[in-house]
């Protein structure tokens, strides 16, 4: 499913919950991003995630795609005004048909959802891995099947989540609101194992980004958000509670 609106998304993006999530992918970048060479931010819409890969390291040179011009054009007023715009290249394209070269990027990586809205998933995965150099890194991050279940369960009709959407998402797993498919897919860790498995990668990473909800609150107060952040690092990799969390993180390396 193509975004729409640059500005919005960004606006509806911009509170503490996300940034903890940022904040947390980003942490496992630092650790996985290589040195120099090439990464493709599929479906990285207005390049929040470009933004992050552009500061933390100078020498990589990254292509941020997605279908949609609209949030391309948001990304590049942002590279514009950071300076980034001649490390970070725009390129319209759909994950599921990469206009890209075989074994041509050192990173690639789908977050955000983005692998979700991708109508075949396996089709999806075949180009992310086909354009991953050898020794290359996939990192996709996707909702969290039974952290979305559990979710919907809870919160139910006064966040319109009626008892069909909730039905509808577990024979699907894909994301009912309003009586209307959101055709956003969720994954389980197993799943996620499984598309690896096909393509011979190996799992060099799992976790969780964040790993539980938290009450909204709690995160503009700074005492409580720095115990938050020590619990979310202390369990987002535990493998009992990964497939609980809110959005699954899994990197493999081809
Ligand atoms: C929730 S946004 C996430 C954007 C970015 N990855 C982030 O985390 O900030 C999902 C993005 O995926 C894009 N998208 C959906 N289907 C796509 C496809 N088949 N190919 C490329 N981009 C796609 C949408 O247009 C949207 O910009």
């Amino acid at each position: 499913m193509k975004y729409s609106n640059g500005k919005k998304y960004d606006q509806q993006m911009d509170n503490p919950y996300v940034q903890l999530w940022y904040e947390m992918v980003e942490h496992y970048l630092r650790m996985y991003l290589p040195k120099s060479g090439r990464v493709l931010d599929a479906g990285g819409g207005t390049g929040e995630f470009s933004i992050r890969v552009a500061n933390i390291n100078k020498n990589l040179k990254i292509i941020n795609c997605d279908i949609s011009e609209e949030m391309l054009e948001k990304a590049q007023e942002k590279f514009e005004s950071l300076e980034l715009h001649k490390r970070i290249e725009n390129k319209i394209c759909d994950i599921m048909n990469l206009s890209f070269e075989n074994d041509l990027f050192d990173y690639v990586m789908c977050l955000g959802d983005a692998f979700s809205f991708c109508e075949d998933n396996n089709q999806a995965f075949d180009e992310l891995v086909r354009v991953t150099k050898p020794s290359g890194k996939i990192h996709l991050s996707v909702n969290a099947f039974w952290g979305n279940f559990f979710g919907m369960m809870a919160k139910g009709p006064d966040k319109k989540f009626y008892f069909e959407d909730v039905m509808n998402y577990y024979q699907t797993h894909i994301i009912h609101q309003n009586c209307k498919s959101m055709k956003c897919k969720s994954f389980t860790i197993e799943e996620l194992e499984e598309l690896g498995r096909k393509h011979n990668l190996r799992i060099i990473k799992e976790f969780a980004a964040p790993i539980f909800t938290i009450f909204g609150k709690w995160l503009v107060d700074a005492e409580k958000l720095k115990k938050i952040k020590e619990l979310q690092y202390r369990h987002c990799e535990d493998k009992n509670l990964l497939n609980f969390g809110n959005h699954l993180n899994i990197i493999f390396e081809k």
